[in-house]
């Protein structure tokens, strides 16, 4: 990527948390703030990838601390807390997300819909509440959250993870409504198939004819371009395929996706 962002550290500065910051788009917004000035704390759970990401970025000549934490452990919003006690942040990022475990709902285990659930909403909202307190009465700041063409209506095999997303979209855009008084600006950025190292290790056929891929490098970059173009902005070229599964009559529709899905997944 050779042009530096065109991003407001003013606005977002001076550190940025990327809870999921290790790889695939996590790993590209860390790349872009990077070189754009911005410090960072990266959260993942392998330490590996993690402390590759943050060497990397600080080849950009910023400060990069690293948090090595599960985001379903009991005590994580307490240790991100604390890791960020000393840091103005001004920006955070909720990356981490893609669906953890995707079954037929009724035979399903509910334990692992439970996971989904507990990263996808619960975690999202209380970092959303601690990050979203500071930044309303620094009166600036911005959140993005990560949503999915999936938010827009149900499939076969990740009811649970669609609705999830559907729930981030919705919850997005209160939070915009609620924080634009104060600075404080809020995206759902929504992607649809992104080639990330985690959907490379669930299988995915990128190769369906006609369907589009981006690339998270790309997406990442999109994303930070419009932090303020709130409170939803579809990125890789889905804008139209948002709007269509936005629409009625809803029997057509989710039949139809949950066709294309089937040759997706190669089922
Ligand atoms: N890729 C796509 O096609 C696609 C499409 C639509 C939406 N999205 C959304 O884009 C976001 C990024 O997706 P992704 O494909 O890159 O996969 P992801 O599994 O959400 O991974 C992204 C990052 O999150 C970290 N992570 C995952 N679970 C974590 C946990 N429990 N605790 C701490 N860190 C965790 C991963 O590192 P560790 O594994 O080391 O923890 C990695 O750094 C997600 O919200 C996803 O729903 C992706």
């Amino acid at each position: 990527m050779s042009e530096t962002l065109q991003i407001d550290s003013a606005r977002y500065g001076k550190w940025a948390v990327i809870a999921g910051g290790s790889e695939g788009v996590g790993a590209a917004f860390a790349d872009e703030l990077g070189r754009a000035g911005f410090d960072l704390l990266l959260i993942a759970r392998k330490p590996g990838p993690l402390e590759d990401t943050a060497a990397a970025v600080r080849e950009h000549g910023v400060e990069v601390r690293t948090l090595a934490l599960d985001l379903l452990a009991d005590d994580a919003v307490e240790q991100i807390r604390t890791a960020t006690a000393d840091l103005e942040v001004g920006l955070f990022i909720f990356n981490a997300g893609a669906n953890s475990y995707g079954h037929e709902f009724v035979t399903g285990d509910l334990d692992g819909f439970r996971g989904v659930i507990d990263l996808n909403v619960h975690r999202q909202i209380e970092l959303a509440h601690l990050f979203g307190a500071r930044m309303k009465d620094m009166g600036r700041g911005g959140i993005m959250l990560l949503g999915s063409l999936a938010g827009y209506m149900g499939s076969e095999h990740q009811s649970i993870y669609a609705a999830s997303k559907a729930f981030s979209r919705v919850f997005a855009e209160s939070l915009w409504l609620e924080l634009a008084p104060y600075g404080v600006d809020v995206l759902e950025l929504v992607l649809g198939v992104t080639r990330t190292p985690a959907m490379e290790r669930a299988g995915l056929n990128f190769d369906v004819p006609g369907m589009l891929v981006s690339e998270p490098e790309d997406v990442a970059r999109e994303g930070l371009e419009h932090l303020a173009d709130g409170p939803v902005w579809v990125a890789g070229g889905n804008y139209k395929a948002a709007v269509k599964r936005s629409g009625f009559p809803r029997d057509a529709l989710v039949r139809g996706a949950a066709e294309a899905m089937r040759a997706l997944l190669n089922r």
